[in-house]
């Protein structure tokens, strides 16, 4: 289950700019949520009076999601671009691209879009010949990361618009035959640790909004009976839920902190 969508609300910049208001009515329609006027307030002044918990604030182009500590996040491509960077540049080899056994053409299903990182890589490997869906069972990160994809100004832009954001549990689409329609090579999941790695969460603040489902033997069976080539489940090396799912081969880093396991499909080339 997904958790609760925090009360919220939609808000502009200190200053409303030219256009934005259709933006905000955009998103507060989106997600199902109030416009608050700015009114000059703080955005600390806004939750707090308007008994909130957290504001999405349009600033210029881009959001702002702020929680009720001040906490702020923006999303942004950085850790896709440096992965990227690397595989182009330096010619290393992707874990995830590996992993998938990514190839230019491809149709990916990310099942667990998160912020996207894994969706840009893998979207950057299948190239323009191929297409990217991501599935987010939370509103609030499907809809930063729809916007932050659609608008962000970067060279590989038309790598992220390359990506279509769905908003919804994975577990709402494994009957659907329309939603498999042509289909996918390859089917991912990256589901939420408890703790998490290190520093590796770009998600930090927009943990709490997060789904901690973890793609059980049920689910796994759904996406094995969808995906024409592989399936694959990231996690940490030696989880034993990871385990219990008994992948067909595993692949990991150097680092074997996280592993990926690899199921082939019955019609996988
Ligand atoms: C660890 S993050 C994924 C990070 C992502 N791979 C990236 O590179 O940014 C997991 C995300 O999957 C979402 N999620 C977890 N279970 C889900 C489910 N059953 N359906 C859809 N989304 C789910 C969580 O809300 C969270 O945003």
């Amino acid at each position: 289950m997904s958790n609760p969508q925090p009360r919220l609300a939609v808000t502009t910049g200190r200053v409303e700019r030219e256009g934005q208001r259709a933006l905000v009515e955009h998103l507060a329609a989106e997600l199902g949520v109030p416009i608050v006027e700015r009114r000059e307030r703080s955005t600390l002044r806004i939750i707090e009076a308007e008994g909130l918990e957290a504001l999405v604030v349009v600033n210029n182009e881009r959001l702002h999601y702020i929680d009720s500590t001040g906490e702020t996040f923006f999303w942004h491509p950085n850790m896709a671009v440096v992965r990227i960077g690397a595989v182009r540049v330096h010619g290393r080899e992707d874990l995830l691209a590996r992993a998938c056994d990514l190839r230019p053409g491809d149709r990916v299903l990310d099942a667990t879009l998160g912020l996207g990182a894994d969706a840009i890589v893998a979207s950057w490997h299948v190239g323009p010949s191929g297409a990217v869906v991501g599935l987010e069972a939370s509103p609030v990160i499907a809809c930063l990361v729809r916007h932050g994809l659609a608008t962000y100004e970067h060279r590989l832009a038309p790598v992220l618009r390359n990506i279509s954001v769905i908003t919804g549990n994975h577990t709402g689409v494994w009957h659907d035959d329309a939603f498999f329609e042509p289909g996918f090579e390859v089917i991912y999941f990256d589901p939420m640790f408890e703790q998490p790695i290190g520093s590796s969460s770009g998600l930090a603040g927009l943990r709490p909004l997060a789904c901690y489902d973890r793609p059980d033997a049920d689910v796994l069976a759904a996406a094995r009976a969808r995906a024409k080539r592989r399936v694959v489940v990231k996690g940490r090396a030696f989880d034993p839920w990871l385990r219990a799912l008994q992948p067909d081969h595993w692949v990991q880093g150097r680092h074997r902190r996280l592993a990926y396991a690899v199921f082939e499909t019955d019609r996988g080339e």
